[in-house]
């Protein structure tokens, strides 16, 4: 299978996928023969990108990196608590002149994450990686616009986890932080649509308190469960940059491997932040929430690359393009160019990923450099020393 912009699927080709919504309901089911109808609903939807099946791509399957299974329950069982913190009746007179002074004090804003089911959610997603040995985040441009912010926090809780494990991180640590990106964005949650606008069109109030949210997530975890140090912390220090230009405390960090440490030193990022920050920001660059574009992979690591060691811990940095595919198996690339200078111009689908040169994956070339058919055949792109490659969506 391989993924195809909406735009160009035609009816009567073959979803390869099975496509679930944000609360993990089956919406279609892989193999459905797509009409008309069906792509506008999904369109509607807000999907920019879907698996389709065909003679081409029949022999490529793209890793599974969670159980679909597993995933499915995961995005309900976030999208109940997400949904429990919005609708709680104690955010409708939420002002956002004494936020703070209300969540530290008001005691209607205690418990309002269920962290007894968040702690289930984290354990669940912990053994999944744990026991099938999960090393790589297949990050596909698949996401649907309706829940993305559940996809975000349960992808940004993957990817922590999986950088983290690079850097020998226990069960127990790997616990916090997989919670701590679980409920990152939570101090968002009670202002309704406000993470949906572009910045450009937010009035100084509402910039006020988008680069406040992590704090009021600090706080409302910490009215939830008290003993939670090292989550708050890494919560509240999501959005800090290592050069001091972050928010909201304008913390600097130390360019080490972020190995874990029990009490942060004072007025220094704490080591769980710096990798929740890249796991955050990759995720936010590939979901479109930086500045409206869904980056690819590729493109996020680049974008996340020039500012490497100004505002990302390049451990971390170099963990996640270890983890992540940056050419995920089913994806359409052209190459741009090859240091032999073969196959320039053509146009392949992904279909292996070179697990120590992931910028060099195999592919299956169908089209030549002038947009002609030819007999697919197979390419393994480690064999150049020099590739560039751009993914065609
Ligand atoms: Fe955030």
């Amino acid at each position: 299978m391989r993924i195809v912009n909406i735009n160009k699927v035609v009816t009567g080709q073959l979803l390869g996928k099975s496509l679930f919504n944000s609360k993990g309901k089956l919406l279609l089911a892989a193999g459905y023969e797509l009409t008309n109808d069906i792509l506008d609903s999904l369109k509607s939807l807000g999907y920019n990108a879907i698996f389709i099946m065909d003679e081409l791509s029949e022999d490529i399957v793209p890793e599974e990196v969670i159980e679909d299974s597993i995933r499915q329950i995961l995005s309900q069982k976030v999208a109940e608590t997400f949904e429990g913190i919005k609708n709680n009746p104690a955010f409708e007179a939420f002002a956002p002149e004494n936020i703070k002074q209300i969540l530290n004090s008001d005691p209607s804003f205690k418990n309002v994450v269920q962290m007894q089911s968040v702690r289930q959610q984290v354990d669940m997603l912990l053994d999944e990686i744990i026991s099938n040995h999960v090393m790589m985040f297949s990050s596909l441009p698949v996401k649907s616009e309706n829940g993305k912010e559940y996809q975000h926090a349960l992808d940004t809780s993957i990817l922590a986890i999986l950088i983290a494990q690079k850097f020998n991180y226990t069960k127990r640590e790997l616990r916090f932080l997989g919670t701590a990106g679980l409920l990152h964005d939570i101090g968002k949650l009670p202002f309704k649509n406000l993470a949906e606008k572009e910045w450009e069109v937010l009035t100084a109030e509402e910039k006020f308190i988008l680069r406040e949210h992590p704090s009021y997530s600090m706080m409302i975890l910490r009215g939830s469960e008290v003993n939670t140090f090292v989550e708050q912390t890494a919560v509240l220090q999501h959005h800090e940059h290592l050069d001091g230009s972050g928010y909201p405390q304008r913390l600097k960090g130390v360019n080490t491997p972020p190995r874990p440490s029990k009490t942060p030193e004072a007025g220094v990022i704490y080591r769980f932040a710096e990798i929740l920050a890249v796991a955050n920001e990759y995720d936010r660059l590939i979901s479109g929430f930086v500045d409206g574009k869904k980056y690819s992979p590729s493109e996020a690591i680049s974008k996340m690359i020039g500012k490497v060691g100004n505002w990302w811990n390049s451990h971390a940095l170099k963990a996640l393009t270890q983890v992540v595919q940056h050419y995920p198996v089913g994806c359409c690339v052209r190459i741009r160019m090859t240091s032999s200078h073969k196959y320039a111009g053509y146009s392949g689908i992904v279909s292996e990923s070179n697990e120590d040169e992931q910028n060099k994956p195999v592919i299956v070339l169908y089209e030549d450099s002038v947009g002609g058919r030819i007999t697919p055949r197979k390419y393994d792109l480690s064999r150049e020393k020099l590739v560039h490659l751009e993914m065609i969506l």
